[in-house]
């Protein structure tokens, strides 16, 4: 790792040199450093920054954030550059973001090839661009854009980057065309901390806030980046840099940034465990059975990421709509711009849909999404292991059903693997590989594989009633039955989670999915049920309303018009008719007294889930409730929140609730022994 200098008559080299990425640690930036005093000892005429391997640079080594990081520190750098009578010439390649793109911005000239990808995503690990990105950017590109770009973290290609003067040329040998760039015009080239910042109108930037408050709701990076923004509008470029640099300081240590750090570097990690070496299958042709919403959000994904697909469903009609369900995904992926008329063309190419398992005989995976019944997935395994190649690898998408009893239908149970996609299954990213207790490690290879390939999260889970999230989800709309039983309101309930981040409360939630699918899985658990377990019976009344939700135009909301939702009077009736009948005496709860009961309800059944192996690390529960369950990102996950918490404290608040209902409340082992040891949730182990 480092920075190589070379010097070629009158012109200098600097190349950043730290693979994979080139983040840039303090190596890099005393490298860079040294790297100004050479070209000025040197009397270059310019020198061209380049990176080597796949970016110029990722931005700051996000590794060095948990402590101080050691002088010297990125503004310094990036003013050297500026201020050197040696002209720098950024040539970007790959990624310039975050510290990368605040170095191009201190040259003089800036070229990019037309695919690299230009961006300040700092507000995305909660802080702001920290070495002059906000006070450089709208001086280069205006404030109207910079509003645009900095508090979302959206980055530009090339492309779009020459659109707005972000880069001066584009070249698909951007070090061979800095070598060109005139020397008058490199001479007359004023440093982008000398132009003016351009200014915005009031409405700008509180359009902006809205904006952030809005897609980051509860995150402070955007709106402090906005501030920023508005004070280069009369601040010098010194000063506009010192209140920056200080307002990165303080971000960098909070725990925003320090959650959404994790995150990131917990999805950085997601793969399969060490201990699974073996090799996968291969797999270039996949059968999918079950063209519904989810079936064809997989074949999409698949047929996406360049699979051959067979989707198979069981009769004329049902083929009709699989092809058109797929269909629909194309079309729109194709009028958002994701794709182009020849990719649509290859994505379709790749599709055969089919009601003949025979067509799925040569696959090397088979994924089953078909309908959440017992029989009816083993009737697809039975046709499918009759006519689909021994050594090809089975896969349920099961979302609750035994993966064990669905093995036990299988000649061969070693086979099956659980691929728990969420819908939609083109566009969310996590996906639960489920170990029942038969599946091969070929099986579960194939899985991480095939995660890989699709570019998704991979977590490890093992086999019970939900398996990770969705077990986690039950114990949550449980806890929060109880409390609008005792008490609140669909609605208060709601916003009580989504003040806490969740963008949406967990009765829009269910009224979004249907009422129907939890009154299903209810029926299903009835046989197991602890019977001295109390059961909040109002979902079910629901039910028996026909209150299934959006699709009937009301659930726990009303949907006038098939609009938004608005609150109905009615629910309340309802909620006091059950809890006369059940005789219980309501009360008011406050929104903490909401957000204390449902959060320290899911850390218990998610520490449970974690004592019982079913998850094999705090860290993969983060990963799933952040990218599946719509846990805000920037608290780093339910675990990541707990371990905010304390488990004393977890401990605490959970025997004070069990005062109420010992059995509900009762505090998992592993909150005990964390509690007892001083140890955290994610040091925890089996
Ligand atoms: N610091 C440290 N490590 C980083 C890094 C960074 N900024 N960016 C990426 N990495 C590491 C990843 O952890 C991963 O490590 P691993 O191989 O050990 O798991 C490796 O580089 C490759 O990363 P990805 O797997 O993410 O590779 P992709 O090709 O999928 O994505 C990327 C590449 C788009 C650069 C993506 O990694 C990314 O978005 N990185 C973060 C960019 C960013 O936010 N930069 C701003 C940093 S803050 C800053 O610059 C402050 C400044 O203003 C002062």
């Amino acid at each position: 790792m480092a920075v190589s200098r070379r010097r070629d008559g009158i012109y200098g080299y600097v190349e950043i040199d730290n693979p994979p990425v080139n983040a840039i640690g303090q190596e890099i930036r005393q490298g860079l450093l040294d790297a100004v005093d050479w070209a000025e000892a040197e009397g270059l005429e310019r020198v061209i920054l380049s990176g080597k391997g796949r970016a110029l640079a990722a931005g700051a080594d996000t590794r060095e954030f948990d402590a101080e990081p050691p002088p010297p520190h990125l503004p310094e750098v990036a003013n050297r550059i500026e201020k050197s009578p040696v002209a720098w010439i950024a040539a970007i390649h790959g990624f310039a973001l975050g510290g990368g793109a605040e170095l191009v911005l201190a040259c003089r000239y800036r070229i990019a090839r037309p695919d690299a990808m230009i961006g300040l995503p700092e507000v995305n690990l909660g802080v702001i661009p920290g070495a002059g990105g906000t006070q450089r950017l709208p001086r280069l590109v205006g404030m109207e854009k910079a509003l645009e770009l900095i508090p979302t973290g959206k980055p530009v290609s090339g492309v779009e980057a020459k659109a707005i003067g972000l880069v001066d040329e584009l070249d698909d040998d951007p070090v061979g065309y800095a070598e060109m760039v005139n020397t008058e015009w490199l001479g007359m080239a004023v440093p982008v901390g000398e132009l003016n910042s351009g200014a915005a109108e009031p409405e700008d930037f509180a359009k902006a806030r809205r904006a952030a408050e809005n897609r980051m709701r509860g995150q402070v990076a955007p709106l402090k980046a906005i501030e920023l923004l508005e004070l280069a509008q009369t601040a010098s470029l010194e000063d506009g840099m010192r209140a920056e640099r200080e307002a990165f300081v303080e971000l960098r240590k909070s725990e925003q940034a320090r959650a959404l750090r994790h995150i990131f570097f917990a999805e950085r990690g997601a793969r399969a465990p060490d201990w699974l070496t073996a090799e996968p299958a291969k797999v270039e042709h996949v059968a999918v059975v079950g063209g519904g919403t989810m079936g064809a959000g997989i074949a999409y994904a698949l047929v996406n990421a360049g699979q051959a697909v067979t989707l198979l469903e069981t009769d004329a009609d049902g083929v009709e709509r699989a092809r058109g369900n797929v269909g629909k995904i194309i079309d729109s992926s194709l009028k958002r711009g994701f794709i182009d008329d020849d990719g649509a063309a290859a994505r379709r190419g790749r599709l055969t849909v089919s009601s003949d398992y025979g067509a799925a005989a040569d696959a090397d995976l088979a994924i089953e999404a078909a309908f959440e019944s017992m029989e009816v997935k083993a009737e697809v395994f039975g046709r499918l292991q009759s006519v689909i190649r021994a050594d090809a690898v089975l896969a349920t998408n099961t979302s609750y059903l035994d993966v064990d009893e669905i093995a036990g239908t299988l000649a061969d149970p070693s086979r099956l693997v659980g691929l728990h996609f969420f819908a939609p299954a083109h566009i969310m990213k996590l996906l639960e590989i489920v170990r029942g207790k038969a599946s091969s490690e070929r099986a579960l290879a194939t899985g991480f594989a095939l995660a890989k390939r699709l570019r998704k999260i991979p977590v490890l889970a093992g086999v019970c009633d939900g398996f990770i999230g969705n077990r986690i989800l039950s114990r949550y709309r449980e806890a929060a039955d109880t409390v609008l039983m005792d008490g609140s309101t669909p609605w208060d309930i709601d916003e009580a989670m989504v003040e806490f981040g969740y963008a949406m409360g967990i009765y829009e939630t269910q009224d979004l999915s249907g009422l129907d699918i939890a009154h299903a899985n209810r029926r299903r658990q009835d046989a197991t049920r602890d019977p001295n377990r109390r059961y909040i019976p109002i979902g079910d009344r629901m039910v028996a309303e026909g209150r299934l939700g959006r699709k009937a135009g009301v659930g726990w909301y009303r949907y006038p018009g098939g609009g938004g939702k608005v609150v109905d009077p009615l629910i309340e009736d309802l909620v006091r008719e059950e809890a006369h009948f059940a005789k219980v005496a309501r009360r008011e709860f406050s929104a903490d007294e909401i957000r204390h009961r449902l959060l320290l309800a899911m850390v218990n059944e998610a520490t449970a889930i974690l004592g019982e192996g079913i998850a094999q690390t705090a860290r993969d529960i983060d990963l799933v409730t952040v990218n599946g369950y719509g846990f805000p990102r920037w608290r780093g996950g339910l675990m990541h929140y707990a371990d905010t918490l304390g488990a004393a404290t977890v401990l605490e608040g959970l025997e004070g609730l069990a005062k109420e209902d010992a059995l509900v409340w009762a505090p998992s082992p592993v909150v005990r022994d964390c509690a007892e040891k001083g140890i955290s949730f994610s040091a925890w182990r089996r």
